[in-house]
């Protein structure tokens, strides 16, 4: 098969080493890329957003099979323009994707479906917003509507805080995102992601994660897109993923087919878990990065299986090959992330690291000039590893993380921390 992958990320280096190790897959295109994947794939430059362009170019080089990796051309529309064009892909149709592009739609299909989540009230002017936070009172959660670039959501720990997140969200700092609010019940307890495929009627659960957000070690400091993961999430027990399918999952799903918008795809279930009950925090509809990359060095060559058969409507006959593994990704972030950092730093070292189905740095923002690696982004390398425990999954991540001779980047020291 001729595989087309869309994004530039870890993720998508993920997604693609592990294609790879399918023999179904005959040649591989990346767009855009990055310089670790352009190692192992060819790398294509076009609008991925661009639903006309993804199909023409899918067309012009005989793709078999689309795998769209993050989210913005999901809600731009692409798994549609590749449907009407007749060409398999994976990832959910616009409608679907509004599970992540409006909190709105996934809080009014929470009711719908009896799903447990915050309680929530819907705003699109400040004054009956603030008004609303005055008589819920704090911790609260106020959350722009729309894509936000993971940024729209201030939990407010103080009434004013909340207060002046309405006002920031109302003045247009978020444009349309933030045209309508989302204030939420503020809920406690302990975070998972839970990952589930579905093609529109089976949900076929591929694997649990847990991430850390902050910037700083013991989680402190500001949010970023995430500084390391790691797989199978222990808070996810047999008890706790049994709810998160029958109470959340499931029904969130049999209401998006009865709506006539069944979801196809990777469901990324935000869990908050207090005393053993799930409740939803936050769907996204693609695979979580960095937690992706954890995923795909435990699932291997089945992934391209297991994408295909949810593209085709077949995961009714599919079963995940669990072993007994655990797998860990730190981020190597650069200096000043996620506040201000500088680009185009030289990044040594990484020619030596080891390259096997146990360890692989994956590369999220590089490039290569004049033959050398160097840093594009603020989430740059994700050293990533899998073991027999936690333990020696970390040990051989922090292997790799150390060997990296970069001075401008840094990296997270207690990635796994709750867990080990
Ligand atoms: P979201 O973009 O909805 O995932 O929100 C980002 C982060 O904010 C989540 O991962 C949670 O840590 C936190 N969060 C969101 N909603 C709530 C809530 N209702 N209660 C507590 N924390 C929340
Ligand atoms: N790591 C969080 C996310 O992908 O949204």
């Amino acid at each position: 098969m001729n595989i087309l992958v869309l994004g530039g990320g870890g993720r998508e280096h993920a997604l693609a080493w592990a294609i790879l190790q399918n023999p179904k897959c005959d040649r591989l295109i990346v767009a855009p890329g990055n310089a670790g994947i352009e190692q192992i794939a060819e790398c294509a430059s076009f609008d991925i957003c661009d639903g006309g362009a993804v199909v023409e170019f899918a067309e012009a080089e005989a793709i078999d099979f689309v795998v769209i990796g993050p989210e913005a051309p999901l809600a731009a529309g692409v798994a549609d323009r590749l449907a009407e064009a007749g060409i398999p892909a994976f990832g959910p149709s616009a409608a679907a994707a509004r599970l992540e592009a409006s909190k709105r739609f996934t809080k009014e299909i929470c009711d719908a479906a009896g799903a447990p989540t915050a309680a929530w009230a819907r705003f699109d002017d400040a004054e009956p917003a603030r008004a609303y936070i005055r008589q819920q009172g704090a911790p609260i959660v106020v959350k722009a509507d729309g894509l936000a670039a993971g940024k729209g959501v201030i939990v407010a720990m103080t009434e004013d805080e909340a207060l002046a997140a309405i006002d920031e969200m109302f003045s247009g700092t978020f444009g349309a995102a933030g045209a309508e609010v989302v204030i939420e019940e503020f809920m406690e307890g302990e975070e998972a992601s839970f990952f589930v495929l579905c093609d529109g009627e089976t949900v076929l659960p591929v694997g649990t994660a847990q991430d850390h957000k902050r910037v700083g070690e013991g989680d402190t400091g500001p949010n970023t897109g995430g500084m390391g993961a790691y797989s199978p999430a222990p808070v996810m027990t047999p008890e706790v993923t049994e709810a998160a399918l029958e109470r959340i999952v499931k029904p969130t799903m049999a209401e998006m087919a009865r709506r006539g918008t069944p979801y196809r795809g990777v469901l990324y279930v935000g869990l908050m878990i207090k005393d053993g009950a799930p409740r939803l925090v936050e769907y996204n509809v693609r695979f979580g990065d960095p937690e992706c990359q954890a995923l795909m060095m435990r699932l291997g060559a089945q992934a391209l299986d297991l994408m295909l058969a949810a593209a085709e409507g077949r995961l009714a006959e599919r079963k995940v090959n669990w072993a007994e593994d655990f797998a860990m990704t730190v981020v190597l972030a650069s200096r000043g992330y996620p506040g201000g950092y500088t680009r185009g730093s030289v990044i040594g070292g990484l020619e030596d690291l080891p390259e096997t189905s146990w360890e692989m740095m994956f590369h999220a923002g590089t490039t290569e000039v004049d033959g050398k690696i160097t840093a594009t982004g603020g989430r740059v390398l994700n050293a990533t590893a899998r073991g027999r425990t936690l333990q020696e999954a970390r040990d051989r991540a922090y292997a790799m993380a150390e060997a990296v001779d970069w001075p401008e980047g840094f990296y997270r020291s207690d990635i796994g921390w709750r867990a080990l």
